[in-house]
């Protein structure tokens, strides 16, 4: 299976769970926020098509992605915040008359997004998926190179049994991309006046469970506060909110990515004239000597 690269990204990292409201927005979002934080080239796509979450998190939903044609094609600009280029479907002045969304399948709106959005140099860029395992995520994962995927899922084992039919699908049998790891969300809630206090209110260990189940990183706990909610639901920078707990976690989780994959040589020629399906960087189409 030939997998395109995005030109000028270096990394695509997909945040995934089988399971609906377990904050695969909320991590999505604050990853790229801290990974921007940290000095690399962000962008954040938002491939919830039918439920985009990311304008509200960021506090945009009065912002527009502007459209223009570059020779015969239809091109947008991301809309960039807190230092992260982010493109969203919730973002497009007229989604029913926009030429570009007209396309049968969600897919192609999806591809728009990825291929013809002026991105520029980016890193990483992160890809916050809709709930479950259908045809955009079978779709992207079928179609571009993708470095890794985080998997989110909340401590009890019913949204752990869900999760894992979003795990199951990078696995080799089936879409065959690295897992890097697992994030716990909702892990425990601690009062205000009680610091020292942690209620496990969804249960314990599905996060440590579902990691050692897809021989994976359990890579952080997020426990349940409020100011995650209420930035989300302000759109203001929850990374910068001053709650030290929440900010060492994405901290945490930012440093997997950049750690892991920072290490990956990647071939700078545009790859999309190298069809080689196993190509290492030194085939007939690919002067470089670089991997592919
Ligand atoms: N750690 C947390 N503490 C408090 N609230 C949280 C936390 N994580 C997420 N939330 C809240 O839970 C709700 C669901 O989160 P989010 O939208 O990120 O989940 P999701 O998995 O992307 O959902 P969907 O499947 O609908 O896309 C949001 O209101 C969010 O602000
Ligand atoms: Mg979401």
């Amino acid at each position: 299976m030939h997998r395109k690269r995005i030109k000028g990204v270096k990394h695509i990292v997909v945040v995934a769970s089988g399971k609906g409201g377990v904050g695969k927005s909320t991590v999505a979002a604050n990853l790229a926020i801290m990974l921007a934080k940290k000095g690399y080239k962000t962008a954040l796509v938002d491939a919830d098509i039918y439920g985009p979450s990311m304008p509200i998190i960021f506090g945009l939903s009065e912002a527009k992605i502007s459209v223009y044609m570059r020779g015969e094609q239809e091109f947008m600009l991301p809309v960039e915040k807190y230092g992260v280029k982010l493109i969203s479907l919730g973002m497009l002045a007229d989604p029913k008359q926009a030429v570009i969304w007209r396309g049968p399948l969600a897919a192609n709106a999806l591809n728009m997004m990825f291929t013809n959005t002026e991105w520029g140099d980016i890193d990483y860029m992160i890809v916050d998926f809709p709930p479950g395992t259908g045809d955009i995520q079978i779709s992207t994962l079928q179609q571009y190179k993708i470095s890794a995927a985080i998997i989110v899922t909340t401590p009890q084992i019913i949204a752990v049994s869900d999760a894992r039919k979003g795990a199951d699908m990078f696995t080799p049998g089936k879409m065959n991309i690295p897992l890097l790891g697992v994030v716990e969300n909702m892990s425990w809630f601690t009062p205000q006046n009680h610091p020292d206090e942690k209620y496990f209110i969804f249960g314990q260990g599905g996060g440590d469970a579902l990691a050692r189940e897809f021989n994976t990183e359990f890579l952080v706990q997020i426990p349940l506060v409020k100011d995650v909610c209420a930035s989300s639901e302000t759109g203001t920078n929850l990374i910068e909110a001053g709650n030290a707990i929440i900010t060492a976690a994405f901290e945490k989780l930012a440093e997997r990515v950049y750690l892991q994959l920072d290490e990956e040589e990647i071939c700078d020629c545009d790859e999309e004239d190298c069809d080689e399906e196993d190509c290492d960087g030194n085939c007939a189409e690919c002067s470089h000597k670089h991997k592919h």
